[in-house]
């Protein structure tokens, strides 16, 4: 990403944090609010908060009126990985270069840790998202969330995930999985961003389709990573996804073939971009940072 995407990008990344912290208060029983604020504030990219504020600004939405959303979808993702953590799960003691959630909390709070989020992030849709926006934007809005997050969304790509260790998958499988665990979740980001803007439909299904592609490239690339990277660099447990006989790109198809199907599926993604006439930076840039990042594994 150019330096100049770089620098807007961490601004919006940097008020995605306070809102967060600011949303976010210690109450009793303060266990659980310390244990959702560990993972909330640990750090972490914050690219699909910082992709569904750029996709409502292609709209002109004014920044008060996406941030609760943006945040919201931020909280789900943070959900998502302390659920992924947990021993019963993917079993990864690392996040974001700290001990995972549970490491610190314990299983049990880690767990619910996770359920507040996931009731806490739309709650917040519902509270913050200024008066001034149409009740029927913020129920789609919600409808979309509740979609990503629930068993029509990330649940079902993470029991495929699960299901599909030890085991010779299909293209088509691991391709749902890719769509649901990850992709999904992406493409909310965009579509939230669009919805409350008002885009035209054609305009919606493109940014919908750029982050899907997007999506995509992005979980092979973490699949990638997982392979040939270290634990300072991942600040998750690397070599993971081989260890735990997971189902990945890599596994299936081998490095190369997994770096070939990346960048295949960025330019595809740059490619919708361009056609549609849509300009941005950061969502050209978040494309540039995978197919630079992707040369530089081995
Ligand atoms: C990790 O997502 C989970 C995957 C979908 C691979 P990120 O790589 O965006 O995680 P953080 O938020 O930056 O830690
Ligand atoms: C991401 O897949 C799935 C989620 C929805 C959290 P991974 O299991 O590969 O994610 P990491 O590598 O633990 O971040
Ligand atoms: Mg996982
Ligand atoms: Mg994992
Ligand atoms: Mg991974």
């Amino acid at each position: 990403m150019e330096e100049n995407v770089k620098r807007k990008f961490n601004e919006i990344r940097k008020s995605v944090e306070e809102y967060i912290n600011n949303y976010v208060k210690v109450l009793y029983p303060e266990k659980i609010y310390e244990s959702m604020r560990y993972s909330l504030l640990a750090g972490g990219k914050r690219l699909r908060p910082v992709m569904a504020i750029e996709s409502a600004s292609l709209f002109n939405v004014p920044f008060e009126n996406i941030i609760p959303s943006a945040c919201a979808i931020e909280m789900l993702h943070c959900q998502s990985l302390i659920h992924d953590d947990l021993p019963c799960m993917d079993n990864d003691d690392f996040r974001r270069g700290k001990p995972s959630n549970h490491k610190v909390y314990g299983e049990a709070i880690a767990t619910l840790a996770g359920d507040a989020l996931l009731s806490y992030a739309p709650k917040l849709i519902i509270d913050k998202t200024p008066k001034t926006v149409d009740s029927e934007i913020i129920i789609k809005i919600l409808n979309e969330y509740f979609i990503a997050a629930g068993v029509d969304g990330i649940i079902s790509g993470q029991v495929v995930d699960i299901e599909s260790e030890n085991k010779t998958i299909t293209a088509e499988i691991l391709n749902y999985l890719h769509e649901y665990k990850t992709a999904r979740l992406f493409k909310l980001a965009v579509r939230i961003g669009a919805i409350m803007g008002k885009a035209e439909k054609n305009i919606l299904n493109a940014l919908t389709e750029y982050a899907g592609l997007y999506g995509h490239a992005f979980q092979i690339y973490d699949d990638i990573l997982d392979a040939t990277a270290t634990l300072e660099q991942l600040g998750k447990t690397p070599g993971k996804d081989a260890n735990s006989g997971k189902s990945t790109y890599v596994t299936m198809y081998g490095l190369a073939e997994a770096k070939k199907q990346t960048l295949f599926l960025c330019n595809k993604a740059y490619d919708i971009l361009k056609e549609n006439r849509i300009n941005s930076k950061i969502l050209h840039g978040v494309l540039v940072d995978i197919s630079e990042g992707i040369s530089k594994c081995s």
